[in-house]
């Protein structure tokens, strides 16, 4: 007979024993809740900051395999979604969970194209910013901005008013970034490509529109990664999508998330050139320095998107002409992989070291970096968006925490106050 799948657990504490279920190879943290010591005890906890060791939902978008090195997106993998396809059928599979036919896709595109204006009003929230504020910021507010636009956003629940601002958001995504890039340059707007209104229409002869395209594939979801966690978590509030997407792009900005493809191109600046490689991997490993564009909580071999982004990049470099920075690059990427640290570590390149010599390479300011993230990331975001919302066993999110401040004191009038020291 097969055992149970389950757990048994015996609490040292009172000598009882307990049985657990395993379910898809997971325990639910509330069945710990039983395990007391007594009446009045509230239960056992599972304790987990950063989420380590923790699922917060079922979800059937993204497999990752970290030791393996593999991504699928609906079960296809990486590798073959970046061959084959382009980033709008991807966006659709992510989000009707199938790649779509000839005429599926023909109508996706052509929704997606009549929605890439942005109202003229949110020209005057870019306008009201800063000249030289970074384009991540300004895709940030304006995002926010844009709930006010669409007050039909507020019915989460009514399918028709939410596929409206998914659709929306994927389009105006990258007006926004580009609108953010003019306003940082004191640039007239330039507006998008449309079927009805003249705008520019740009030949792909060089085949960098295609590397751009499948560099968003590339970045177009990856399942619970703080971003996404944050357009959950948001989500589960039932903010509409906007706000649940500027909190995700929040959370991007940062520089151990998104914002690290502008780090690693700062990283490469500063050390100049492939003779000071080693000089800095020391630095790195005496601590207090972190290889940008390295490491990553799941993967514990090569990040299957680097590779990929490699091959690209070459592509790039025989129109753009190669980068000094590559070769730093390289050098980096040689020397970390034979070194004693970053091997016992596992640390690789994940997707952030590569793409932005890339983005480089093709003109875009390092600013600008992850705001291209962005774009790519929003269809992966509303896809776990609206995967959160219909999921019946989702609530709102609301951790649990585990109290180590002073039990219970005092407030002395003011006078009757001494100096006390730390918090
Ligand atoms: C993305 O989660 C996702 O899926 C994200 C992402 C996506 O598509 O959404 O893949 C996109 O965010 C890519 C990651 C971009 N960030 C960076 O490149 C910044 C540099 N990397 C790291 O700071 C770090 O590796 C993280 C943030 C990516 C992961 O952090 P973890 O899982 O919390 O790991 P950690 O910081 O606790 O490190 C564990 C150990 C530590 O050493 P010990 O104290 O155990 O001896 O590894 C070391 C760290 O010091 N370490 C590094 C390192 N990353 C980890 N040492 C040197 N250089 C590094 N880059």
């Amino acid at each position: 007979m097969l055992p149970s799948a389950s757990l048994t657990v015996t609490d040292n504490r009172s000598g009882l024993t307990y049985e657990i279920p395993i379910e898809n190879d997971a325990i639910r943290a509330t069945d710990l809740k039983k395990i007391r010591t007594s009446e009045n005890d509230l239960g056992l906890l599972s304790y987990d900051p950063a989420f380590l060791n923790t699922a917060a939902c079922k979800s059937a978008i993204t497999y990752i395999d970290g030791e393996r090195g593999i991504l699928r997106y609906r079960g296809y993998p990486i590798e073959e979604l970046a061959k084959h396809c382009n980033f709008l059928e991807v966006a659709y599979l992510l989000l009707r969970g199938k790649l779509p036919t000839q005429e599926e896709l023909a109508a996706w595109n052509y929704e997606i194209s009549q929605h890439t204006f942005i109202d003229e009003s949110i020209k005057k929230v870019i306008d009201g910013l800063h000249h030289d504020a970074h384009p991540m910021g300004i895709l940030v507010g304006t995002v926010g901005a844009m709930s006010t636009f669409y007050p039909e956003a507020k019915r989460i629940f009514d399918d028709g008013a939410r596929q409206k601002q998914i659709v929306r958001l994927i389009a105006k995504m990258p007006t926004v970034a580009a609108f953010s890039y003019r306003h940082a340059m004191g640039l007239p707007y330039a507006y998008p490509a449309d079927l009805f209104l003249p705008g520019p229409v740009v030949e792909d002869a060089l085949g960098l529109e295609r590397a751009l395209d499948t560099l968003f594939i590339l970045h177009a979801d990856h399942e619970q990664n703080c971003s996404t966690h944050a357009m959950r978590t948001v989500g589960s509030s039932h903010a509409d999508a906007y706000s649940a997407t500027a909190a995700a792009g929040a959370a991007l900005y940062g520089p151990l998330h998104g914002g690290a493809n502008e780090m690693v191109l700062r990283m490469l600046e500063e050390i100049g050139s492939p003779d000071r490689v080693p000089g800095y991997i020391q630095r790195v490993k005496q601590g207090g320095l972190k290889l940008t564009g390295f490491g990553h909580r799941i993967y514990k071999s090569y990040d299957p998107r680097a590779q990929i982004i490699k091959d690209i990049a070459d592509q790039v470099f025989e129109v753009t002409g190669r980068s000094p920075l590559l070769d730093i690059a390289l050098e980096l990427e040689r020397v970390a992989l034979r070194d004693d640290y970053f091997i016992s570590h596992k640390l690789y390149p994940n997707v952030d070291f590569y793409s932005g010599i890339i983005y480089l390479a093709m003109g875009f300011p390092v600013e600008m970096f992850p705001v291209l993230f962005a774009i790519g990331r929003t269809p992966g975001w509303l896809a776990q968006w609206e995967e959160g919302l219909l999921d019946p066993e989702q609530r709102i999110t609301r951790p649990r925490q585990l109290y180590v401040g002073p039990v219970v004191r005092e407030v002395l009038p003011l006078d009757q106050r001494q100096r006390q020291p730390g918090p």
